[in-house]
C-alpha cells in the first residue's frame, strides 16, 4: 500500500511538474514574441531617428533657416538614447548583438562623417553645402543604414520564430507527457483501490461475519488466513482466538462430561456399597440374632461365630478398600518398601486363597529368587485381587494358574483362569474405579469394582505396568510387570520350582 501510495505520489508530482513546463514554455514563447516586439520598435524608432536626421538636414541646408534644424537636433540628441535600448534588447543574441553594432556603427559613421560636419559647413559655406546635400550623399549613406536595419529586423523575425516554435513544442511535449501522467495517476489510483477492496476491505468484511457466527456460537468459524500484512495479522488473532474459545469449550465440555460420570459412579458406588454392606451385615444380624434367640450347642455357636467373624472380615476389607482409595486419590500410594522374594509371597497367597473355593485348582509355577523392592502388603494385595477375581468370575470352576518369571531386569506374574472372560466393549473400562461387568451383577457376583483400580495404581507406584487378555467366554489372563531388586541374571531362570497349590480344594 505504501508502495502505491508512493507511486502515485511520484505520477502527481511528474504531472504537475510537467504542467509547470508547459507553462513556463508558454510563458517563455510570449516573453520571445513581446522581446522580439521591442527589439522591432525599437529599430523602428531608430531608423526613424536617423531619417529625421537625414530629412532635418537637408531641411535646414535647403532653407538656410536655424528653427528647420530642429528635427535634426532632436533626432541627435534623442539617438544615443535609442541606440543603446536597441544594443542592449539585442543583446541576448550574438548575431543581432552584430548587426545592432553595425548600425551603430553605420549611423556613428554618418554622423561623424557627413551630417555634423555639414551643419557646421553650412556657416561658412551655404552654396557649396546646398551642392553637397544635392548630390544625394547623404541619401545613399543612409540607404546602406536602412539596409542594415531591415537585416537586423528580419534576423529578429526569425530568431522570434525559432524560439517560438522551440516553446511550442516544449510545451506541447510537456502537456503530452502531462496527460500520460494524469492517466498513469488515475489508473494508479483505481488500481489501488480495487487493491484495497480485495485485499483489505473484503478480508475485514469476512473476519467481521466470522466474528459474527462466532458470537452466535459457531466456534468452528475461522477466516483464511492468506491475508497481507496486517490484514493476515489480524485474519491468524482472529483464529488463535476462534480456536482458544473452541479449546476451552471442549474443555468446559470435557470437564461437564466427566462431572456427570463422576455423578454417574458415585451413585453407582452407593447402591453398589449399600448392596455389599447389607449382604454381610443381614449375615451377622442374622448369625447373631439367632445365636441370642437359640440356645445352641458349642459347636453350632462357634460356626454360627465363624460366620459372623467371616461376614465382618468382608465388611473390614470393603470398608479398607474404600479408605485405601480415599487416601490414594489424596496423597497417591505410600509404600514401605523392602526386598522380598516373590515366589514366596504368591505362595502365602496361593494358600490363602486355595481355601476360598472347593470347585477351583489353583497353580503355582514361579522361578526362584525373582527378588523385587516392594510394599509386601500392597504386593499381597494385588496378587490376591487377581487371584480372588480369577475364582469369583470362573463360578463353574476349573484352573487358575499363577506363574512367575523373571527375565532380563523385570518379573512377570501371571494370572489366568478358564472363567466368563470379559466381553471386549468391557475391555477398556475395565481398570476404571467402580466399574463392574455386567456377567458379575447378573450372575449375583459381589463386589465393587475397585480391585483392578487399586492394583494398578500400586504396581504403577513400584515401576510396574500391569495388563490382561481376554475374550467372553474364554477365561482372562491377568499379568503385571515389575523391575527386580538387583538387575542381572536372576537365579534358577526356567521352571525352577512348580507347585500345585490347593488341588482339590
Ligand atoms: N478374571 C476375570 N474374569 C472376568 N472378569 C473379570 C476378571 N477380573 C475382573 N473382571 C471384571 O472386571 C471388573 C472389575 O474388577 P475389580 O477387581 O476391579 O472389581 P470387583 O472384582 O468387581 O470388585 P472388588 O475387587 O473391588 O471386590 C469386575 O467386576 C469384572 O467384571
Ligand atoms: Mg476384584
Amino acid at each position: 500500500m505504501s508502495l502505491a501510495a508512493a507511486a502515485v505520489a511520484v505520477a502527481l508530482v511528474t504531472l504537475f511538474a510537467l504542467l509547470l513546463v508547459a507553462i513556463l514554455s508558454y510563458r517563455d514563447a510570449s516573453t520571445t514574441a513581446r522581446h522580439a516586439q521591442q527589439a522591432i520598435a525599437s529599430a523602428n524608432q531608430l531608423e526613424t531617428l536617423a531619417l529625421d536626421l537625414e530629412t532635418g538636414l537637408r531641411g535646414f541646408i535647403i532653407t538656410n533657416n536655424e528653427s528647420s534644424l530642429k528635427p535634426w537636433n532632436d533626432a541627435h540628441a534623442a539617438y544615443p538614447g535609442q541606440m543603446r535600448e536597441l544594443l542592449r534588447l539585442a543583446s541576448d543574441n550574438p548575431r543581432q548583438e552584430q548587426r545592432a553594432l553595425k548600425i551603430k556603427r553605420s549611423i556613428d559613421a554618418y554622423l561623424r562623417d557627413f551630417s555634423v560636419p555639414l551643419v557646421a559647413f553650412m556657416h561658412r559655406n551655404p552654396a557649396l553645402a546646398r551642392q553637397v546635400v544635392r548630390g544625394g550623399t547623404g541619401l545613399h549613406r543612409l540607404d546602406a543604414v536602412r539596409v542594415r536595419f531591415d537585416q537586423f529586423i528580419t534576423g529578429e523575425r526569425k530568431l522570434a520564430d525559432v524560439r517560438n516554435s522551440r516553446a511550442r513544442r516544449t510545451g506541447r511535449i510537456a502537456i503530452v507527457l502531462g496527460g500520460v501522467s494524469l492517466a498513469l495517476a488515475v489508473l494508479l489510483i483505481v488500481l489501488l483501490t480495487a487493491y484495497l477492496a480485495r485485499r483489505v476491505a473484503r478480508p475485514i468484511r469476512l473476519a467481521a461475519d466470522a466474528a459474527g457466527r462466532l458470537a452466535d456460537g459457531d466456534l468452528s468459524s475461522r477466516v483464511d488466513e492468506r491475508g497481507v500484512a496486517e490484514v493476515g495479522a489480524l485474519q491468524r488473532a482472529f483464529n488463535s482466538m476462534a480456536a482458544s474459545l473452541e479449546r476451552g469449550r471442549r474443555a468446559l465440555e470435557e470437564q461437564n462430561r466427566k462431572l456427570r460420570e463422576s455423578e454417574r459412579v458415585k451413585s453407582e458406588l452407593v447402591s453398589s456399597v449399600s448392596h455389599e454392606l447389607r449382604t454381610p451385615l443381614a449375615s451377622i444380624l442374622g448369625f447373631s440374632d439367632l445365636m441370642l434367640q437359640r440356645d445352641l450347642d458349642p459347636a453350632d455357636r462357634r460356626r454360627y461365630l465363624e460366620l459372623v467373624r467371616t461376614e465382618a472380615d468382608r465388611l473390614a476389607a470393603l470398608l479398607n478398600d474404600l479408605l485405601d482409595l480415599q487416601r490414594i486419590e489424596e496423597t497417591g500410594v505410600q509404600l514401605t518398601r523392602e526386598e522380598l522374594d516373590l515366589s514366596k509371597l504368591l505362595e502365602a497367597q496361593v494358600v490363602l486363597y486355595s481355601a476360598q473355593s472347593d470347585r477351583h485348582s489353583l497353580e503355582l509355577e514361579s522361578d526362584e529368587g525373582c527378588l523385587v523392592r516392594a510394599d509386601r502388603d500392597r504386593l499381597a494385595q494385588v496378587i490376591g485381587n487377581l487371584v480372588s477375581n480369577a475364582i469369583k468370575y470362573s463360578p463353574d470352576g476349573g484352573v487358575v494358574h499363577i506363574e512367575a518369571r523373571c527375565s532380563g531386569s523385570r518379573v512377570r506374574v501371571t494370572v489366568r483362569d478358564e472363567g466368563m472372560g470379559i466381553p471386549t466393549a468391557q475391555q477398556r473400562q475395565i481398570f476404571t474405579k467402580f466399574f463392574r461387568g455386567d456377567a458379575g451383577r447378573r450372575l449375583g457376583i459381589g463386589g465393587t469394582g475397585l480391585g483392578l483400580a487399586l492394583a494398578r495404581d500400586i504396581v504403577e507406584a513400584h515401576g510396574g505396568r500391569i495388563g490382561f487378555e481376554s475374550g467372553e467366554g474364554q477365561g482372562s489372563t491377568f499379568w503385571f510387570d515389575l523391575p527386580l531388586a538387583a538387575a542381572g541374571e536372576p537365579r534358577g531362570v526356567g521352571l525352577s520350582d512348580s507347585r500345585r497349590s490347593g488341588g482339590g480344594s
